[in-house]
């Protein structure tokens, strides 16, 4: 299978998006109906996995947007004197297929969303990358090297957070 990972542009229609299904409700009608006129209005980006081998069809995304986090919220991370406001980036929003689920392509699209929050960093600044993790979902991140925030708050979303020192590790 041939997957590629491109900017989403909201004045095309993409194959799958209507359909797509990661198993999350609140996620797949925001790819239903929300995530063209958000990024429309510039309130985040969006990156979009497509198969090239059925058609280009929407497989999975991720959105990010500038945030700022109050230094408490790092507490856990024991990273010593920084100002009290933390400019950094925010995963809103991240999605794969149920079709395609299992395959690492969750973690190939966070791979791209980490390399950009790098990018993102270097150019405007920004101190790593946060998110609020669904319950079900903390566990995945975790893999990747994020760390809880306030501890497992489940079954509401739990605040998680990956310093740019941390990235500029992974491979
Ligand atoms: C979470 C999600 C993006 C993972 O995508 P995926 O393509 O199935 O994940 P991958 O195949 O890349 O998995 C990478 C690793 O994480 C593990 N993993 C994946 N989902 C996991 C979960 N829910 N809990 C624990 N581990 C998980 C995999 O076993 C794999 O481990 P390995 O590297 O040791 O083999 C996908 O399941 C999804 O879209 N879920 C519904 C929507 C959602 O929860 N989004 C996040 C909201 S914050």
């Amino acid at each position: 299978m041939s997957f590629e990972i491109s900017l989403y542009d909201p004045a095309q229609s993409y194959v799958g998006q209507k359909q797509f299904d990661c198993g999350n409700a609140s996620i797949n009608s925001f790819v239903h109906g929300s995530l063209k006129p958000q990024v429309k209005k510039s309130l985040s980006v969006a990156y979009v996995l497509t198969d090239s081998a059925q058609e280009h069809c929407f497989a999975g995304f991720y959105t990010l947007a500038q945030h700022m986090i109050d230094v408490s919220a790092l507490s856990a991370l024991e990273l010593g004197s920084l100002p009290r406001k933390i400019p950094c980036s925010r995963l809103i929003m991240l999605g794969i297929d149920k079709r395609y689920q299992g395959q690492q392509l969750g973690s190939r699209i966070m791979k791209h969303a980490l390399l950009l929050t790098q990018t993102i960093a270097k150019q405007i600044g920004g101190y790593g990358l946060y998110l609020d993790a669904d319950a079900k979902a903390v566990a995945f991140y975790q893999k990747l090297g994020f760390v809880l925030l306030e501890g497992d708050l489940s079954p509401e979303p739990s605040p998680m957070f990956l310093p740019i020192s941390a990235i500029k590790t992974l491979r």
